[in-house]
């Protein structure tokens, strides 16, 4: 069945933000290099996006985790389905994510990360839902502050569908159809 999509945030806010998120990074990063670390798959688009924008030199990897669940909830169990390619020792890490919703993810992500010893990590995620949080995450830069719902687009899926919106969307009916 095709949910409906209700923009949240349009495209040309996310763009421009995006532009503001990379000017300020290449700043804070002056005469440093950055090594981006992209969390698959819905950090992609925004990473892609954001790279563009900063002009320091970067180094990218990516690095795919999941937690078991389905649905719109994470359970709080994460695994890493890909590890990074690359050592990250006495690199400056910038971890590129699409949302950080419970914080469970980014929670375990971090720490796990920080015992490989980078010069520095930080995080930068597109959006955040500060009302959903269970873990103590908090974004270095951020794009957006959004309510309690649930959104796809610019990275972010519903059953793996709607990746490729260049907005950021709210998918209408879920609380009726599944309780969430
Ligand atoms: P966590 O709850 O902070 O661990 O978030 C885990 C992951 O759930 C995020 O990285 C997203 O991939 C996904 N997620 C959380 N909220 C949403 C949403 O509103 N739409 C799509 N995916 C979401
Ligand atoms: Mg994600």
């Amino acid at each position: 069945m095709a949910e409906k999509i209700r923009v949240l945030i349009p495209e040309e806010e996310v763009d421009r933000r995006i532009k503001e998120l990379g000017e300020k990074i290449s700043e804070d990063y002056a005469g440093k290099q950055i090594h981006l670390i992209c969390i698959l798959k819905g950090g992609v688009f925004f990473m892609c996006e954001l790279a563009k924008r900063i002009t320091v030199p970067v180094s990218m990897d990516f690095m795919c985790v999941g937690s078991y669940g389905d649905g719109t909830k994470s359970s709080g169990v994460v695994r890493i389905a890909k590890d990074l390619d690359e050592s990250i020792e006495n690199k400056e890490v910038l971890i590129v994510e699409d949302i950080v919703d419970s914080g469970n993810t980014l929670y375990y992500l971090m720490d796990v990360l920080k015992k490989r010893n980078p010069a520095g990590m930080r995080l930068c995620t597109l959006l955040d839902k500060p009302d959903r949080r269970v873990k103590d995450v908090k974004a270095d830069y951020l794009g957006f502050e959004i309510p309690d719902e649930f959104v796809v687009g610019y990275g972010l899926d519903y059953a793996q569908k709607y990746r490729n919106l260049p907005f950021i969307g709210v998918v209408e009916g879920l609380e009726e159809q599944e309780g969430v």
